[in-house]
């Protein structure tokens, strides 16, 4: 009896020296890992330890969807803002003796967070300060530091010329770093194919803090970085790329039509249309709801001036009335900021903020359309959108591929949805608070709409876009480098690569075999 409160005693102390000594071991084990920094801190990359005292504003400045950290931890041992290579090379040899996963981080505009968030001790290596941008307008050429935003590339080349352009995303905050490790897909890809398609050198640090070139790294490694995803393979630290030369005077238009029969009917002659017409052309279909409204929007770019843009329009899509005075010309510059959505007359200089613009609550689904979705199908939608308890905000964008992006074959790069695919649905779903209380609400209902879809949408596999980043799809267990398993993987894999996701294994197994680099979706090695 009396010996009970002796024996709680002492598991207590016990528990009291693990605790302490486990403690004391990890902060420890922490100082190591800054002394092992030492030549790093020697040169000029800053380092932000937890004691700083901007650490937390740094870290949640990160955050661009909080639904996102509310799954997985923020919690960084470190978080360094290197400004030279070498200094990358002495943190990825720490990282590595010390055990500490790294996420680097570019424009931080991963939908899922991978770029700051993780569930095992991990350092952020922000790329803010590798993002000088160099352009050789003789050879149509430009090296892009790895943290370069593409709002920077486009006012990069804006400043230096009016017709040098480059095919890559729309919104000006997404980083190059993530964007052209996943493909990147923009409005001149019709024309000009993916970011990754133009994509002619690269600069990367693998897991032994070497820094290779394409000819050191090989072409296996070149080919795995442009569409095999951000975080499986070493870091970024510049990309060559080839530019093209465009028009003085492109044309856009944004056509809106509230939602009825003949809206309806316009959508279902899209889907046929819009694939197959002039590669010069990029119509864009937006089925947007906002506060109760919905509306559906036919958003252009044409490589070309309003009257030849008028001319393909009447004979190839007379139905849906483009006028004249719907289209408006401007410079290629401008077009990026129209489709961008800033204001017309904004200075080409909002390009270059790079602050968070979506720290928000969403959910990314993407999906392929290989072909049209029947009239009854488009009705149940917009019959499930018009219900009343829907996310805040609903922008469902479904762009259309054909042109180049078809004649580019599946193997090329890892992206692999060329050929076959009419069009990619990118669904993006916004909670504002206080619809964010509720969020398994809305995510049930987003589910319900996910299986909707399944019927009219590409099948085994049910493709995705690994830029449009979704967890839901599968996630590796990467708490040790060995238990991620390829296998596993494979479900989730397939459809993000669908046949190049072994060959991207294979290389993961040649590049890193100690899978170093590993996130929940990163690529495995081969087992
Ligand atoms: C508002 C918005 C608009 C978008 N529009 C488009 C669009 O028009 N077209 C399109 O194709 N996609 C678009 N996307 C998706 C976008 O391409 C991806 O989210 C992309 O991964 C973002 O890159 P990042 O550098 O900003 O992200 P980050 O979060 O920094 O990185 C994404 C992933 O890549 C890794 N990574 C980052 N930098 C490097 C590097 N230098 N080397 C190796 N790995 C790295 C990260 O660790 C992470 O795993 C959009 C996304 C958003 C939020
Ligand atoms: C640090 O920055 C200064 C000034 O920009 C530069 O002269 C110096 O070479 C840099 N040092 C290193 C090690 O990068
Ligand atoms: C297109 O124009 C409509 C009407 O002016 C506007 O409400 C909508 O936001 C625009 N859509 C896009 C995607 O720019
Ligand atoms: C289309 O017409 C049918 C039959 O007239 C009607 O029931 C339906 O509500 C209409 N749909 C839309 C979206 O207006
Ligand atoms: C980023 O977004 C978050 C969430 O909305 C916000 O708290 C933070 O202040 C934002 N950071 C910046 C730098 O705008
Ligand atoms: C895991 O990483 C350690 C340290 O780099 C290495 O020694 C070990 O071989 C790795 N294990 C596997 C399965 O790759």
């Amino acid at each position: 009896m009396n010996t009970t409160p002796t024996r709680t005693m002492h598991s207590l102390l016990l528990s009291i020296i693990l605790l302490i000594s486990s403690s004391f071991l990890s902060s420890a084990h922490t100082q190591d890992f800054f002394t092992c920094l030492k030549s790093y801190k020697n040169s000029n990359g800053s380092i932000y330890t937890q004691q700083n005292p901007t650490f937390s504003t740094l870290r949640q400045s990160m955050v661009q969807n909080i639904l996102a950290q509310n799954r997985l931890p923020l919690n960084p041992t470190a978080i360094l803002t290197p400004s030279h290579e070498k200094e990358i090379q002495v943190a990825v040899h720490c990282a590595k003796m010390f055990d500490l996963l790294i996420r680097v981080r570019s424009g931080g505009h991963d939908f899922e967070g991978l770029s700051y968030l993780s569930q095992v001790p991990f350092i952020i290596i922000d790329l803010v300060n590798i993002r000088s941008i160099s352009i050789d307008a003789k050879k149509k050429t430009a090296w892009v530091g790895g943290g370069a935003t593409v709002g920077e590339l486009y006012h990069a080349l804006a400043t230096k010329s009016r017709t040098l352009a480059f095919s890559t995303g729309t919104c000006a905050t997404i980083g190059v770093g993530g964007h052209f490790s996943g493909g990147g897909f923009g409005i001149m890809s019709r024309k000009y194919g993916l970011s990754g398609d133009n994509i002619i050198d690269a600069k990367i640090i693998d897991y032994k803090g070497r820094l290779l070139n394409r000819k050191a790294m090989g072409e296996d490694l070149f080919w795995a970085i442009r569409g095999g995803g951000g975080g499986s393979f070493g870091i970024v630290t510049a990309w060559k790329i080839e530019l093209v030369t465009v028009p003085k005077t492109v044309t856009v238009f944004n056509v809106t039509r509230p939602l009825d029969n003949h809206t309806a009917e316009l959508v279902h002659k899209w889907q046929s249309i819009a694939p197959k017409i002039d590669n010069n052309l990029f119509i864009r279909v937006i089925i947007n709801k906002f506060n109760g409204v919905l509306q559906i929007s036919f958003k252009s770019f044409f490589i070309g001036r309003a009257n030849d843009l008028l001319k393909i329009m009447q004979k190839s899509f007379p139905e849906l009335g483009l006028l004249d005075s719907d289209c408006v010309e401007m410079s290629w510059i401008d077009s990026v900021l129209y489709h961008a959505n800033f204001r017309r007359g904004d200075s080409i200089d909002v390009l270059l903020n790079r602050l968070n613009v979506t720290g928000t609550y969403f959910k990314i689904k993407s999906d392929y359309v290989t072909s049209p979705i029947s009239e009854n199908g488009l009705g149940g939608l917009f019959e499930m959108l018009q219900e009343e308890d829907v996310p805040i905000l609903i922008d469902l964008q479904w762009s259309p591929y054909g042109g180049k992006m078809a004649e580019i074959s599946e193997s090329s790069l890892p992206f692999p949805h060329r050929a076959g695919i009419k069009y990619m649905i990118e669904s993006i779903f916004v909670l504002a608070p206080p619809q964010a209380v509720n969020v398994d609400r809305y995510m049930s209902w987003i589910d319900r709409y996910y299986k909707y879809m399944s019927t009219y949408v590409s099948k085994s596999p049910r493709r995705a876009y690994i830029n449009f980043r979704d967890l839901d799809l599968g996630v590796n267990n990467y708490v040790s480098n060995s238990t991620s398993s390829y296998n596993k993987a494979k479900k989730w894999g397939k459809r993000y690569f669908n046949n190049n996701f072994q060959r991207l294994s294979h290389v993961k197994s040649k590049v890193d075999p100690t899978n170093f680099f590993r996130h929940e979706q990163s690529i495995p090695p081969f087992k």
